[in-house]
């Protein structure tokens, strides 16, 4: 059972970062890029577009952010990010938000 702060829900109930968003979408491009490719097309990791992540639920994509992959070049980013920043990051992946088509 996930406990959202009220706070950490815009109305429509998309999750709003903590940090600022163009330093979220930075982290996104260069950090997640520099393994899953600058446009999120695949490099070292698989590509991060939206019909890449068709098997995964927003949850599971949240999941795998903060806890990594183990025994792969994953890395959990819980050290890094706030959870309310990795659902955020999650559901831009989804929806394809951060990367044009
Ligand atoms: C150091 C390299 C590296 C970095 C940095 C990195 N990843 Fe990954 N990621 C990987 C690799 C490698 C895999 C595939 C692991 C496997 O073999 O299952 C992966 C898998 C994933 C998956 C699962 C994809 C699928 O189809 O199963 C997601 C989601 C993901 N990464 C998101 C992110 C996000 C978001 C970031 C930035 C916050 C990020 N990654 C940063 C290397 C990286």
């Amino acid at each position: 059972m996930v406990i959202l702060s009220p706070s950490a829900l815009l109305a429509d109930g998309q999750p709003e970062p903590s940090s600022s968003l163009s330093a979220l979408e930075n982290l996104v491009m260069q950090d997640c890029g520099s393994c899953h490719g600058m446009t999120l097309k695949g490099g070292l990791g698989p590509a991060l577009r939206p019909e890449n992540l068709s098997h995964l639920p927003e949850k599971a994509i949240a999941a795998i952010i903060r806890e990594g992959i183990p025994g792969t070049a994953m890395p959990p980013w819980k050290p890094l990010l706030a959870p309310v920043d990795i659902e955020w990051i999650s559901h831009q992946l989804k929806t394809g938000e951060l990367v044009s088509p």
